[in-house]
C-alpha cells in the first residue's frame, strides 16, 4: 500500500527481468550503438564501451535497483525514503529527465511503424539508394505522417502503463521480448551466411588502439547510461516493484548482459549488409542514416529480403515500445506516489502532455522550418529542436544523474541497507565489496570526467 492507501503491486516470477531487459533494449541498440559504433571504427571503440558497461553502468543499475526496492518507492520518493533529503531533486531531476526523453524517442519509435508498413507494402520495390534517401527525407518533411505515428506510438504506449504493472507492462513485455530474441536470431541466422559477415566480425572485435580518440572513450560512457536506462530512475522506478526473492546483483548482470548481447547482435546484422553491399560512408554518417535510408534497399536486394525487410522494423519497434513503457511509468509512479493520482488518468494525462511536447521535435526534422533551425546550443549536431533535447537528455541529463545516484548510494546510504539489499535472493560472482569499490570511487570518477570534459567543448 502506498502513502494514499493504493495498491502498487509487485512483479511476479522473472517479470523484472523481462520489463528491465525491456527497457534498456530499445533503439539505442539498434539504431544508435551500430551507428556510433560505425563512426568510432569499430574494434577498439566496443572494447572501451564493453568496459564502461561492466564498470560504470553495472554498478549504478545495482544502485538504482537497491534505492528501488528499499523503498518501494517512484524516482523522487526513492531518496525520501532512505532519509536523502535534499537528493530527491536527483529523482525529480529524473522525472523531468524521462518527460523530455519519451516526448522525441516516440517521434523516432513512430518512424519504424511506418517503414513496417512501407516494407510490407513493397514501398521501396524498384527502387535506388537515392530514391530510398529522398523518401526518408520526404517523411520527415510531412507533417502529418510525423505527427500521427508519434500519436500511434504515445497511444500504444500508454494503453499498455495504464495497464499497470502486473496486467500492462509486465505481460507486454514477457511476450514482446521473447519475440525480439527469436526475430533477431532469424535475422543473424540469415546474416552469418551473407558474404560481408566475416568482414564485419572483423570490424567489430578486431581493436585499433590507433583508431581510439578521448571523443570516442566519451561517446562509450555516454552511450552506457542511455543504453542501460541509468540516471534517470527507470531502473529505481522498476526496482520499486521488485520482491525479496529476487537478487539485485544477479539480475543487474543479465539486463546489461542481454543488453550488450542485442547491441553487438545488430551489429552483426546490420554491418554485413552495408560491406555486402559495399555502402558508400557518407550514407552512413547521416544521423539517422543507416536504419531508415539505407537499410531498405538492401533488404530489398538480399535473398529473403521481402521477408527480413518487415521483421527488422518491426523488431524495432518492439524493442522501442518496451522502453517507451518504462519511460512513461517513471513520470506516472511519480504522479501516483506523489501526488496520489490515479493510475488510469495519470497515464492518460501525462501522456498527453508528452504527445504534445513531442509534436515540436516531430515538427523539427525538416516539417517546419522555425523548429527545424532552432539550436540553442549552438552545434551543427544540435540543429533542430529533436535533436537540441537529444544532445540535453544524452549529454547532460543522464550522466549528471548517473553521477549522482553513484555519489548517494556509495557515500550516503547506510552501509546496512546496502548490504541487506545486496544479498538478498541468491549470491553472484560480483561480491559486494567489488561493486561497493566501483560505485564508491570507478563510476563517479569516470562520470565526472565526462562531465568536466563536455564543459570544456568536447562533443560526444
Ligand atoms: N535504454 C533505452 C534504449 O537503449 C532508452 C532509455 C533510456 C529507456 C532511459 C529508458 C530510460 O533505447
Amino acid at each position: 500500500m502506498n502513502a494514499n492507501g493504493s495498491e502498487r503491486g509487485n512483479w511476479t516470477k522473472l517479470g523484472f527481468i523481462f520489463a528491465a531487459t525491456g527497457s534498456a533494449i530499445g533503439l539505442g541498440n539498434i539504431w544508435k550503438f551500430p551507428y556510433i559504433t560505425y563512426e568510432n571504427n569499430g574494434g577498439a571503440f566496443v572494447l572501451v564501451y564493453l568496459i564502461c558497461i561492466a564498470a560504470i553502468g553495472l554498478p549504478i543499475m545495482i544502485a538504482e535497483m537497491i534505492l528501488g526496492r528499499k523503498s518501494q518507492r517512484n524516482a523522487v520518493g526513492a531518496f525520501k525514503a532512505v532519509g536523502g533529503g535534499k537528493w530527491k531533486i536527483v529523482g525529480g531531476l529524473g522525472v523531468i529527465t524521462g518527460f523530455v526523453l519519451l516526448s522525441y524517442y516516440s517521434v523516432v519509435a513512430g518512424w519504424t511503424l511506418e517503414y513496417f508498413i512501407k516494407s510490407v507494402t513493397g514501398a521501396f520495390d524498384g527502387m535506388d539508394e537515392s530514391e530510398v534517401g529522398k523518401l526518408f527525407g520526404d517523411f520527415l518533411k510531412n507533417p502529418v505522417k510525423q505527427i500521427s505515428w508519434h500519436a500511434v506510438f504515445m497511444g500504444l504506449t500508454i494503453i499498455i502503463v495504464a495497464g499497470g504493472i502486473v496486467k500492462g507492462i509486465q505481460r507486454i513485455t514477457k511476450i514482446l521480448m521473447p519475440v525480439l530474441f527469436i526475430i533477431m536470431a532469424i535475422l543473424l541466422i540469415q546474416s552469418v551466411f551473407s558474404e560481408g559477415f566475416g568482414q564485419a566480425l572483423t570490424f567489430l572485435f578486431r581493436p585499433n588502439f590507433s583508431e581510439l580518440t578521448l571523443g570516442s572513450v566519451l561517446e562509450a560512457v555516454g552511450h552506457s547510461f542511455f543504453t542501460l536506462s541509468l540516471g534517470m530512475g527507470a531502473i529505481i522506478t522498476y526496482g520499486s516493484y521488485m520482491t525479496d526473492k529476487d537478487s539485485i546483483p544477479k539480475s543487474a548482470i543479465i539486463v546489461c548482459g542481454l543488453d550488450t548481447f542485442v547491441a553487438l547482435m545488430a551489429c552483426m546484422i546490420i554491418y554485413p549488409i552495408i560491406f555486402t553491399f559495399k555502402i558508400s560512408p557518407e550514407s552512413m554518417t547521416k544521423s539517422a542514416g543507416i536504419l531508415f535510408s539505407t537499410l531498405p534497399i538492401h533488404f530489398l536486394n538480399m535473398p529473403g529480403g521481402f521477408l527480413f525487410g518487415p521483421l527488422f522494423f518491426i523488431l524495432v519497434a518492439f524493442a522501442a515500445l518496451t522502453s517507451t513503457i518504462s519511460l512513461l511509468e517513471v513520470v506516472v509512479a511519480y504522479f501516483i506516489d506523489e501526488l496520489g493520482w490515479r493510475r488510469v488518468q495519470a497515464t492518460i494525462g501525462l501522456g498527453i502532455v508528452i504527445f504534445v511536447l513531442g509534436i515540436f521535435s516531430a515538427l523539427s526534422n525538416g516539417a517546419v522550418p522555425a523548429l527545424s533551425s532552432f539550436n540553442l546550443i549552438g552545434k551543427s549536431s544540435t540543429a533542430g529542436f529533436f535533436n537540441t533535447l537529444d544532445y540535453l537528455v544524452s549529454n547532460w541529463l543522464l550522466p549528471v544523474g548517473g553521477f549522482f545516484i553513484a555519489v548517494f548510494v556509495g557515500w550516503r546510504l547506510q552501509v546496512a541497507v546496502k548490504d541487506e539489499e545486496y544479498y538478498k535472493g541468491e549470491k553472484t560472482f560480483l561480491n559486494y565489496r567489488a561493486w561497493n569499490f566501483l560505485i564508491k570511487f570507478v563510476a563517479p570518477v569516470a562520470v565526472a570526467i565526462i562531465i568536466i570534459a563536455v564543459i570544456f567543448g568536447r562533443e560526444f
